[in-house]
């Protein structure tokens, strides 16, 4: 059942992976609804993802930081939004451990701003703030059990503590001020577009140009993968009919290992570029474990799945060869995110491989 038909919606970190999978779905089939992408264009942000639907007359692209509360204050005036869709995110864990503080910054602060400036905007009970958050606020599980919406918030990253306390924000707007919000917690995602500091692009990429595929540790961690199309078909139903206040948890229902996956990544690789079976998996290379690495991700969407009449379409194998066949027919757009800045990082991380 539809509960709301926004006309006028604020989509942050648009240019991202997820945010632009989203647009490339949205813009087109809602053309009475105007989408405003704001995005700071960060090293993760990158117009290219737009390309097909940056021409349409309901899409707009601001440039700006959402912690920018006079900008977001302007938006809102010139714009007059009746949803927010917040996707902007400082959003690798390992560049959190590094150092956390853009993290605290955007994912916080830019948090803040926006659910203020919606507090402004909207007459109590008006609006709707869709937060789009990760299934990593939950902490980390042994070898059995799932997260659900019980679980406790037990944040072990700097990445996922930051994610951790905008879910708290949010919350908080819903009870103290009454501002009608959805949050959605999703498990790991793959497809087009994601930048290749991630493990599924990285290892495509070094595949492809046969360097080493560094994994962590013995690769026994397990998450929990989604293919981006389902979850942005998820996003969309929440958007549409999650009901006020509620937390949907997003998942695939896919556990793998890391080892697994990137094997059965280079399985499909090795397959569609012709190669023997087994040549790519020769470049995996297991390096130190990330620091305090979470050891096991998993959702229990089943409350979502009744809720909202919505599963994932496609397996993991299904979505892999999606991607590897997506990341082959783009190795221009890889090339071109591949810059400088993200090269130093790379390196800087994983040495000159
Ligand atoms: N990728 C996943 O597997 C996953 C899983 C669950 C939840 N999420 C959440 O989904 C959201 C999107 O993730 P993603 O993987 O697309 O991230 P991403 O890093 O690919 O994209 C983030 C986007 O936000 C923009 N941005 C960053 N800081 C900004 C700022 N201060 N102001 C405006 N724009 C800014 C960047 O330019 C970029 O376009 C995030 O909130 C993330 O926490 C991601």
């Amino acid at each position: 059942m539809v509960l709301r038909q926004p006309q006028s919606i604020l989509v942050t970190g648009g240019a991202g992976f997820i945010g632009s999978n989203y647009l490339n779905k949205m813009v087109p089939a809602y053309p009475d609804t105007l989408f405003v992408n704001l995005d700071a264009l960060t090293y993760a942000g990158n117009l290219e993802n737009l390309a097909q639907v940056c021409d349409r007359s309901n899409y707009v692209f601001e440039r700006g930081d959402i912690t920018d509360f006079e900008l977001v204050a302007g938006l809102f005036d010139k714009y007059g939004f009746d949803a927010v869709v917040h996707f902007a995110a400082e959003s690798h864990v390992d560049r959190s451990i590094i150092d956390p503080t853009a993290f605290v910054k955007t994912n916080v602060q830019g948090t803040l701003v926006l659910l203020q400036n919606a507090k402004a905007a909207w007459k109590e009970g008006e609006g709707l703030f869709h937060h789009v958050s990760t299934d990593e606020v939950f902490g980390s599980l042994g070898s059995k059990g799932v997260f659900t919406l019980e679980s406790p918030y037990a944040p072990r990253s700097p990445y996922a503590a930051s994610k951790a306390s905008a879910d708290h924000l949010v919350r908080s707007f819903g009870t103290t001020y009454g501002l009608p919000y959805v949050i959605t917690n999703t498990s790991n995602n793959f497809g087009p577009y994601q930048f290749p500091e991630k493990l599924i692009p990285l290892v495509l990429n070094n595949a492809r140009t046969r360097k080493p595929i560094p994994i962590y540790g013995k690769g026994e961690n397990v998450r929990d993968w989604l293919y981006v199309e389902d979850h942005c078909e998820a996003l969309e139903k929440v958007l549409l009919q999650g009901q006020d206040g509620h937390t949907y948890l997003i998942g695939g229902s896919e556990e793998w290992s890391n080892v697994d996956l990137v094997e059965a990544l280079l399985d499909v690789f090795d397959a569609i570029t012709g190669q023997a079976k087994g040549r790519s998996g020769e470049l995996i290379t297991f390096v130190q474990d990330r620091a305090g690495h979470d050891f096991r991700y998993a959702i229990d969407s089943s409350v979502t799945q009744k809720e909202l009449q919505w599963r994932p379409k496609h397996s993991l194998k299904e979505g892999l060869v999606k991607t590897v066949t997506w990341y082959l027919e783009h190795t221009d757009w890889l090339s071109n995110i591949l810059n400088e800045s993200y090269r130093s990082y790379y390196q800087s991380q994983y040495g000159d491989r």
